[in-house]
Parts: structure tokens; C-alpha cells; sequence
């Protein structure tokens, strides 16, 4: 058997998503005629109470489409040590908009309003950066799919507008957290000016993401995406499986929070300091490697001899997702290779 626990980005779209897409009615979306991409764009900005939408082919440019309308070159944006934007854009923010970032740390990326709001320097004047926006991402992936508590984004966004600052959520896997929380998308939408969303992590499309916003916002997006040569033409296809996607696959995710936690268990009872299953809020298990005799690099070697694919993120720091292509026989045989994996290489 061979179990890919690196990301829920490797999941393959199934058979009838793959229908969907052969049937989609498709236009040119540049023109802006492609039904089934103003439908998708329209329905998402719904479901978080947005005006509009942009449709990407990744997440990691609607991030930067979001940002990029709150944040003018040689302005700040304001985010979390860990989070994506920060550590897995290649200094998209720097290199195509010239904007500065500056970082608050927080354990499992957990968000607390006061971390950021104590650094955010709004109005500098002349002399010293300005800030204008703030980043949460939620879930958050380095973190280990932490969930942030409402009450903190709420604090921090009263706090942000008390200061003129706005907030850009890094929505990559907010459905899973509002699958995890029960809180409606809508309720998380209203406290950030710009929002990035996938449908190509959990919810499995092969491809797509979307930048939400105002009207004005997201028509100035379009711009900037055709600007960076990502204005798509026949990409209803794709759309299609994000509507796929959220109509079948969001009350999917439950089972890979499940399935994350019985994989957090396993990996507790074989080695207790590598994780504490009471944090894992999703599909996310980020192990501590501390106590191992080799390195997270060395361990992912070791389980991948025998089946199962991990992601060593750091020295000793291993990242395993759960997503829709592991079912409950891959996680029972993924768990057990990691807890005998675990016990061998454990220091007494
Ligand atoms: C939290 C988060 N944001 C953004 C992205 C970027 O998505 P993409 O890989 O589609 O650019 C990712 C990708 O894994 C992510 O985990």
C-alpha cells in the first residue's frame, strides 16, 4: 500500500468530478463569458457575503490579488512567523508589489489579537512604514491546521478599524475550520476586506482558487491577474469541479479531521511528545521530532521505504494531512507504519 500523507493538495479528481468538468458550458472568461465561472465567482462570494469574486489558478495569487488591494508599494503588511503568505510565496508581495512585511510569532500559528495589534504601526508619517493591512490565516497549515478563535479575529478586527487597518484572511482551508467550528463562511467573511479561498486543497478540484472582495476591489484584481498574465479562457472546466467541490466534498472534511485525530492518537500512544492529539483542530497533525534519534528528513525516508509519504517541514518538524483520497484502511495502515516507525527511533 502507499499512503501520500505530504498534503491535501495530491489528491486526484474523482471519476464524477471529472464528468462535471467534461460538461461544463464554457466562454471565453476574459471577455468575461464564461458562465460557469461567473457562476462559481458569484456563488463563493455569496457563501462569505462578499460582492464579488476573482477566479485564479492558485491560491497563492489570490492572496497576493488581496493584498495587493490593500497594501501600496512601500507600505506594510502584517502577518503571523509561520503563515504562507510570509513563508511559501517566494516574496511575491516584495518582488511584484513592493510591499514590506513584518512578523508577530505565535505557537501552532494560533492567532492572538494583542500579538498583532502591539506591532501595527498605522499612519508612520515620513520616517518610518506605515501600516495597512494585517493577514490571519485560517486554518493555519504550519501551524498544523489550527482553527483561530472568533473571538480573536473578532478583537482584532475592531482593533484593526480603530487604526485604519484592514485584514486580508488567508482562506486556503476555511472550510475546514467552519466544518470544524460549525461557524457559517459568511460570519468569518465579515470581518476581512479581502479573501482568499481553494477549492484545490481539501475539497479536491486539481485546480482553483478565488480572491474575494468588493466590487471595486476585485474589477481592480482583474487587472492585476491579466497583468500577471493569469486571465484564463476556456476555464469553466476547472470551475466546474469547484462547484463539484462544494456541493459534495465540504461535508467530506469531517472525516479527514477524523481521520487527522486517529492518526495524532496513534502517533501520542507511540511516542507522547511528538504530538498532543487536543490540538489537532482539522486535517493537519504537525509532529515534533525532538525526541528522535534522526531527523525529520531521515524519518520521512524511513516510512516512505514502507508506504507512507510524510512531509519533513523542518529539522524536526514532520507535517501529515489527511485528505479525500485517504480512507479509513489507509490511515489504519499509515498509522501503524508511523507508530512502529516512531517506537524504534524514540530516545530512551
Ligand atoms: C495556507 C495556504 N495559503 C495559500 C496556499 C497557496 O496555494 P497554492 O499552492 O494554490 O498557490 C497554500 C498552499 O498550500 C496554503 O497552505
Amino acid at each position: 500500500m502507499r499512503v501520500d500523507l505530504r498534503s491535501d493538495t495530491v489528491t486526484t479528481p474523482s471519476i464524477a468530478m471529472r464528468e462535471v468538468m467534461a460538461h461544463a458550458p464554457v466562454g471565453d472568461d476574459v471577455y468575461g463569458e464564461d458562465v460557469t465561472v461567473n457562476g462559481l465567482e458569484e456563488r463563493v462570494a455569496t457563501l462569505f457575503g462578499k460582492e464579488a469574486a476573482v477566479f485564479t489558478p492558485s491560491g497563492s495569487l489570490a492572496n497576493q490579488l488581496g493584498i495587493r488591494m490593500l497594501v501600496a508599494p512601500g507600505e506594510e503588511l502584517l502577518a503571523e512567523t509561520n503563515s504562507h503568505v510570509v513563508r511559501a510565496e517566494l516574496g511575491a508581495a516584495a518582488v511584484f508589489s513592493g510591499i514590506t512585511t513584518r512578523t508577530w510569532p505565535a505557537r501552532r500559528g494560533l492567532l492572538n489579537a494583542n500579538d498583532a495589534l502591539e506591532i501595527a504601526r498605522p499612519n508612520s508619517g515620513p520616517y518610518l512604514v506605515s501600516t495597512t493591512a494585517i493577514a490571519v490565516e485560517n486554518s493555519h497549515n504550519f501551524g498544523g491546521g489550527t482553527v483561530q478563535p472568533l473571538d480573536q479575529i473578532a478583537a482584532l478586527y475592531k482593533g484593526a478599524q480603530e487604526m485604519g487597518i484592514a485584514l486580508h484572511l488567508d482562506g486556503a482551508r476555511i472550510w475546514n475550520a467552519h466544518v470544524a467550528t460549525g461557524i457559517a463562511l459568511a460570519e468569518y467573511g465579515q470581518y476581512f476586506e479581502t479573501i482568499s479561498v481553494c477549492l484545490s486543497k481539501g475539497l479536491g478540484a486539481p485546480v482553483g482558487s478565488l480572491m474575494l472582495s468588493t466590487k471595486e476591489k476585485v474589477a481592480r484584481a482583474r487587472v492585476w491577474r491579466k497583468r500577471y498574465g493569469a486571465g484564463m479562457r476556456q476555464v469553466g472546466i476547472l470551475a466546474a469541479a469547484g462547484h463539484y467541490a462544494l456541493d459534495t466534498n465540504i461535508d467530506l472534511l469531517q472525516h479527514d479531521h477524523r481521520r487527522a485525530k486517529f492518526l495524532a492518537d496513534r502517533c501520542h500512544a507511540a511516542a507522547p511528545t511528538t504530538i498532543d492529539p487536543t490540538t489537532v483542530d482539522t486535517n493537519i497533525v504537525g509532529l515534533d521530532l525532538s525526541q528522535l534519534s534522526i531527523t525529520a528528513a531521515e524519518f520521512a525516508q524511513l516510512v516512505k521505504a514502507e508506504g507512507v509519504l510524510i512531509s519533513a517541514l523542518g529539522p524536526k518538524y514532520a507535517r501529515l494531512v489527511t485528505h479525500l483520497d485517504i480512507n479509513d484502511a489507509a490511515m489504519e495502515f499509515a498509522a501503524e507504519v508511523l507508530s512502529q516507525a516512531l517506537q524504534r527511533t524514540l530516545v530512551a
